[in-house]
């Protein structure tokens, strides 16, 4: 046999019953996202390297190490998206959303790419809904978007219990440029402790550096100077308020302040979403965002206000209890024919039913109940319906409730009747 080729590492396949499972979470983020007045924006996949260079930052892992960056065939490099705010606010200013309103709410659901390891919660093409808010600066609208994510993942079947919201605080970009100053004196006293990444980004990114995995650095990060207690009093009460208003909306968080994410473009709040519960291990972030207040007037566009978050959907799956079978939905009919003739007495019959909607699985190589019916359980027919020499002299099919095990004789015309009821 020839050997498969095979699939991309770190790139799924998503199959039945697994793909139900997706469809509905993906169905309750659509309705829960328009409950909050947002509608979708498609981007593509592929965009030129510049914007996320200029958006996500060049010194940050995923711009430096993650991403799948090609020339295309005219010589010009593109990559395909690591995440999609930068892709939004490129739509945003394309499309001049401000001649049209005041504040635009889009959300998004569809794949990324990074180049990370592999492994359990981390994949090199993975899903996100997100969503971005454009022309609004007001903390009431930071509380509302992290509730909406809190409902969004209760919504999926979450235990809101096990969340654990994280909130912080980065300030202007002038406070962070203060910041970032005692920063570097700090971990200069430190350098010898520090490791290769952590030192170069001392000069380049030195919050990042607050970012580390590295148990050494860790430990001096530790005891680094908090920004928190260097922002001005105009932009701790901004935070307060968003905190508070977090209180009044039943959201139960916690403040942060070693919380820097991993994406420059952040101003102001940012948030991160875990959950202890599930089958997540270390890669237990399943949400996480913030406020962007400069990025649209940096790629080009009039100075807006922005906020948003991502969801990670295979995080999410893994997060809920149930198991993907149960989001199968039953079959409603199976339509067992005995014979060629009958199949072909059957299939218009059936047909007229799913263009109804009524769904319906037809047996096409025919044969006798005995043999076609455990299929029909195994696919969790509600109605199995018999179509043989009898059926057909009489007009009448046979219909076997495959709950209680009874049997009816059914004229064609009365046939859809008879499923919906069964159905009901
Ligand atoms: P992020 O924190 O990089 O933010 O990603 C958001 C979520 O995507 C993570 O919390 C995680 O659930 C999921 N995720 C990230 N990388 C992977 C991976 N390799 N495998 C599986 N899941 C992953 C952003 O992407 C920002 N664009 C969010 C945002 C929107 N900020 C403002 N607007």
């Amino acid at each position: 046999m020839a050997e498969v080729p095979p699939g991309v590492k770190g790139m799924h396949d998503i199959v039945s019953p697994e793909a139900w499972k997706w469809q509905f979470l993906e169905q309750q983020a659509r309705d829960v996202l328009e409950a909050f007045a947002y509608s979708e924006v498609r981007t593509p996949v592929l965009e030129y390297t510049p914007l996320f260079v200029r958006s996500v930052g060049e010194v940050t892992d995923v711009v430096e190490k993650q991403m799948y960056t090609f020339d295309d065939r005219d010589g010009k490099s593109v990559s395909l998206r690591p995440e999609g705010t930068a892709s939004a606010v490129r739509a945003y200013i394309e499309t001049a959303q401000w001649h049209r309103q005041p504040v635009t709410r889009w959300y998004y659901i569809g794949p990324m790419f990074r180049h990370e390891t592999a492994q359990r919660g981390r994949l090199r093409q993975f899903y996100q809904v997100g969503a971005e808010v454009f022309g609004t600066n007001e903390p009431s609208l930071d509380a509302e978007m992290i509730a909406m994510i809190v409902t969004l993942l209760v919504r999926f079947g979450l235990d809101g219990n096990a969340l654990q919201v994280t909130v912080n605080s980065l300030g202007e970009p002038e406070e962070r440029e203060a910041y970032r100053t005692t920063l570097v004196d700090y971990f200069s006293a430190h350098r010898n402790r520090l490791d290769d990444d952590s030192r170069r980004r001392l000069e380049t990114n030195p919050l990042r550096i607050l970012d580390s995995k590295d148990p050494d650095v860790i430990a001096v990060a530790a005891g680094a100077p908090k920004l928190i207690d260097q922002l001005t009093d105009g932009s701790r009460a901004r935070f307060e308020r968003v905190r508070a208003l977090l209180n009044a909306l039943g959201v139960k968080h916690e403040t942060d302040p070693g919380l820097v994410r991993g994406l420059d473009y952040y101003t102001g709040t940012i948030f991160e979403i875990k959950t202890k519960a599930g089958e997540l291990g270390a890669q237990n972030t399943v949400a996480g965002g913030g406020r962007y207040d400069r990025l649209v007037a940096s790629l080009g566009g009039p100075a807006t206000p922005a906020i948003g978050f991502a969801l990670g959907i295979e995080r999410a799956l893994l997060a809920i209890p149930e198991t993907a079978e149960s989001y199968e939905p039953a079959l409603a009919v199976f339509f067992a024919p005995m014979d060629e003739a009958a199949l072909d007495f059957a299939l218009p019959i059936a047909h007229r039913l799913r263009e109804k909607g009524i769904r319906i699985e037809i047996e096409h190589r025919p044969g006798k109940p005995g043999k076609l019916l455990p299929r029909a359980n195994k696919l969790r027919a509600r109605a199995a319906v018999i179509i043989g020499g009898n059926e057909m002299a009489s007009g009448k099919l046979t219909v076997k409730d495959l709950v209680h095990g009874t049997q009816s004789e059914v004229a064609v015309a009365d046939l859809e009747a008879k499923i919906r009821q069964l159905l009901d």
